[in-house]
């Protein structure tokens, strides 16, 4: 959000998801972002004095509804009835509402729903899928798992979101059936730019949300404009169940059938298959959370964008450093607080950071076509993937959740600024700063 859009500059309103961080992805199970087993996403104790920053805090939104999951949990245990009933289904209209869609269709996860969504478009073998190279891999992961190939295009350098030039260049190569576009780490990708181009192309345009629930796009939030969106509930996701979920958000009747029934092993009436489905519903305790979170999650996403301004004020002046920056005309979420530093140092200040208790972590760390899983089952957009290469070797994400205070930001950015300075002494150009590495 440094550059090129403030809040309210272009009239446009700002507002307020979970990475990575392992809250973004799965790779995570604690929902902290570095990995780290104790939950507090540092990953080491504090030896410098002063409280450990978690790269996330789970803790902080659970007080805030735990009354509300007592009585629920305690009503479904009551009634012994765990998979379906009237929590699913009362949180597939709210959440629908919430986003300004007409289907909402609760599954088992983020991954599903994208695999779900595919299916249900008629995309299978042989075709061909546009996937932004800078994504978590369930994206591209979804694409094999329907025996489609997936087609990796570039981000823009800036935005750091799918490059609709770089669909275009994977166009000229060949037909493309579908294009999923991210909305990485919280914003909206260019939905606008991409509909006429995969319109034209005679193709379909999918929005993998999964870090974005609350985002919007001139005011539109995430499925408007595209065939159907997926989302994943994952516990460190902007709005994050206590265990897996996700859902399939779209305007058509038709495409939200297909899904339910896929979802529920192709049966609409008991031991009637109709199609070859599957088990992916979303679990009744975890919509009975995702209810009560609901609620709070665009408070939520607002303390987020409160917290990416203040980390904009305080690291705007950095020359070592290259800040997000949110797309005009877009209400950024801030799952992700990401800046980008010199690849050299980028390893060393992550770990500098972590070892004295503030946890940075990570997203993503390799672009998805240099992967040891799909290095030899892509194909790459013409012009390649620099944008999503330098990326993946420059990025490091900083702590943020709703809550965070002033005082842990402050933590996390003079930790921050002193590794750096610490790395240019290193590096002998503490005096002379026309040597220190420049960000990628
Ligand atoms: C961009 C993106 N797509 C898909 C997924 C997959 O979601 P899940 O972990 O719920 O399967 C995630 C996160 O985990 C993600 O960040």
């Amino acid at each position: 959000m440094s550059a090129e859009h403030r809040p309210g500059d272009d009239g446009s309103d700002n507002a307020d998801s979970d990475i990575a961080t392992g809250s973004a992805d799965s790779e995570i199970a604690t929902g902290s972002a570095d990995g780290s087993a104790d939950g507090t996403g540092t990953g080491a104790t504090d030896r410098l004095g002063g409280a450990p920053v978690p790269f996330l805090d789970l803790g902080l939104q659970h007080r805030a509804i735990a009354a509300d999951v007592d009585t629920a949990f305690a009503r479904i245990l009551d009634r012994c009835s765990f998979v379906g009933g009237s929590d699913v289904g009362e949180f597939e209209i709210a959440f629908g509402a919430y986003c300004g869609a007409e289907h909402a269709v609760g599954v088992a996860n983020g991954t599903d729903a994208i695999v779900m969504a595919l299916r249900a478009l008629g995309i299978g073998p042989g075709d061909r899928v546009a996937v932004p190279a800078n994504t978590f891999i369930a994206t591209a992961e979804a694409v094999a798992l329907v025996g489609g190939r997936v087609v990796v295009v570039d981000c823009d350098p800036i935005h750091q979101l799918i490059d609709p030039d770089s669909v275009a260049n994977a166009m000229r190569s060949g037909r493309l059936s579908a294009v999923i576009a991210v909305d990485l780490y919280g914003q909206r990708a260019p939905i606008d730019q991409l509909v006429p181009l995969v319109r034209n192309h005679g193709a379909f345009l999918i929005e993998d949300a999964a870090q974005a629930q609350g985002a919007t796009r001139f005011g539109a939030g995430i499925g408007s404009g595209v065939d159907v969106a997926t989302t994943s509930f994952y516990p460190g996701k902007n709005l994050g169940a206590y265990g897996d979920g996700g859902a399939v958000i779209t305007d058509s009747p038709a495409l939200a059938h297909h899904v339910r029934l896929i979802a529920n092993h192709g049966s609409r009436v008991r031991y009637q298959h109709e199609v070859v489905g599957t088990n992916s519903r979303l679990d009744t305790m975890q919509a009975a959370v995702l209810n009560a979170k609901l609620a709070h999650l665009d408070g939520w996403n607002e303390q987020r964008s409160a917290a990416a301004t203040r980390y904009d004020e305080m690291l705007r002046d950095r020359a070592d450093l290259r800040l997000p920056v949110e797309m005009r005309g877009n209400r950024h979420v801030w799952h992700v607080y990401n800046v980008r530093v010199h690849p050299s140092w980028r390893h060393r200040i992550v770990d500098r950071l972590n070892e004295r208790g503030i946890g940075a972590a990570i997203h993503y760390p390799v672009a998805v076509h240099r992967t040891a899983a799909f290095a030899d089952r892509v194909d790459i957009a013409d012009g390649g993937c620099p944008a999503a290469e330098s990326s993946a070797a420059s990025t490091l994400s900083l702590p943020m959740f709703p809550g965070i205070t002033l005082e842990q930001q402050e933590r996390v950015v003079g930790t921050l600024i002193a590794a750096l300075g610490e790395l240019a002494a290193e590096h002998d150009v503490a005096h002379d700063p026309a040597k220190a590495p420049t960000p990628a």
